[in-house]
């Protein structure tokens, strides 16, 4: 999959770095040619004689290397390659590319190159939360650098949280969605998924059966084709697919402002299954039971996150689809719901419990659209979703 493609490894100081060396492997395994880099703290993690041994070539470490320089000068190193990887990379390393300094071999590598740079963090948690590191991944991020990981976990340090180096496997799953030549290459695409959580108070919530199963086959079917996937979840059974970039939310109203903040988009795909209501009067403080009697709950309505981008009159995404779960009337129901909603396509599905498609493997829909209503064969949710990521395909290529 990632054959004749050339991938510059960039490994920095941090205990994560031995998981680069399975990353070499893996890459070749795929075909891939490595060329690597060790800073000098990655150094003191893993020798240089081993990366190089796994590469089979010789590492680069030293910023003016008479011999490297001869054969091969640091500006033409770092646009040899398809991609720049950094992994792991530190918060130092974060810091010094949102600030553009260039004083070691990796930091001028990265600011002299012009092809896509991905980077796969790992440090302490507190480290990662600090605002210095949020402000310059922020800024990365603004730069068009893309991000895998860093995973939460029991942490080298001790300590519990988002720290992590992604597995080895994690990054190549990235690597290939990024250097996919697939249809969707080049298109951004916004994907909900998931249940919502509507608190009652800090320690309980109102939410539904949604596992987020077809959201997630449908995020990794539009990596899988080459698309820019922002995955915005709700708590959700299922993982979030590798290679997308996870934007996490419990409410509605969460949700909905991520999906403001990850527009413009060329298509979104609302296939979460939001709360219509919140309860109203949420409290701070856990409600008790009380001699006063039960509490009551008062609703207030959510917004329409799939009806709000739908009807968009500036910079609406060429196609909005959303998902309709019936219990009965499907094609009627669905079809007045595309209406409603403003949306290109509703992708309908009865989910009476007797067909054990909510929380099942398979899926059995109706694809909803200006054409009418075309039946698609009872199949896997991930059969559905690569259907779903041609037709989307199709439609963005028109
Ligand atoms: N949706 C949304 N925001 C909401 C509610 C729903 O974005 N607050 C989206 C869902 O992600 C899905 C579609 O709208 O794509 C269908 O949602 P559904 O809850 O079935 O529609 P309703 O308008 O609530 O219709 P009904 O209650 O009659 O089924």
């Amino acid at each position: 999959m990632l054959a004749g493609r050339h991938i510059l490894l960039i490994i920095s100081g941090g205990i994560a770095a031995y998981k680069s060396l399975e990353l070499i492997r893996r890459l070749q395994d795929k075909g891939a040619r490595v060329t690597p880099v060790l800073t000098k703290s990655g150094a003191e993690f893993v020798t240089p004689l081993s990366v190089s041994a796994l590469a089979g070539t010789p590492v680069h470490q030293e910023l003016f290397d008479l011999t490297s320089e001869a054969e091969m000068g640091h500006i033409q190193l770092s646009r040899s390659a398809d991609l720049l990887v950094v992994a792991p990379v530190t918060a130092d390393l974060m810091a010094k590319m949102a600030q553009g300094l260039a004083n070691d071999l990796a930091s001028t590598l990265l600011l002299a190159t012009d092809t896509p740079v991905m980077l796969a963090p790992a440090m302490n948690v507190r480290m990662w939360e600090h605002p210095a590191t949020q402000r310059n991944i922020a800024i990365l991020k603004e730069d068009g650098v893309s991000f895998v990981g860093p995973n939460d976990g029991s942490m080298a340090c001790g300590e519990f949280g988002p720290g992590r180096m992604a597995e080895p496997d994690e990054i190549l799953t990235a690597i290939t969605a990024k250097l996919s030549d697939g249809p969707l290459k080049g298109k951004r695409i916004l994907v909900t998924s998931g249940p919502t959580h509507e608190p009652i108070d800090p320690v309980r919530y109102i939410a539904n059966r949604s596992s987020g199963a077809q959201g997630a086959a449908v995020a990794r079917a539009l990596r899988d084709s080459g698309a820019e996937v922002v995955f915005i979840t709700g708590p959700a059974a299922v993982r979030p697919p590798e290679g997308v970039q996870v934007v996490a939310v419990e409410s509605a109203r969460e949700m909905e402002a991520a999906v403001q903040a990850a527009l413009p988009a060329d298509a979104g795909i609302f296939a979460a299954a939001v709360a219509d209501w919140r309860v109203a009067s949420a409290s701070d403080r856990k409600l008790k039971k009380s001699k006063d009697g039960l509490p009551v709950l008062e609703f207030a309505e959510n917004p329409d996150i799939l009806k709000a981008v739908a009807r968009m009159t500036k910079d609406r995404p060429k196609l909005v689809v959303g998902f309709a779960a019936e219990t009965n009337d499907v094609v009627e129901n669905a079809t007045a719901k595309r209406k409603r909603k403003g949306c290109d396509w509703i992708v309908a599905n009865d989910v009476s419990p007797a067909t054990g498609i909510m929380g099942g493997s398979e899926n059995a829909v109706v694809l909803i659209s200006d054409d009418g209503a075309e039946e698609w064969p009872r199949m896997g949710k991930d059969d559905v979703a690569r259907k779903l990521a041609a037709r989307i395909a199709v439609a963005l290529a028109g």
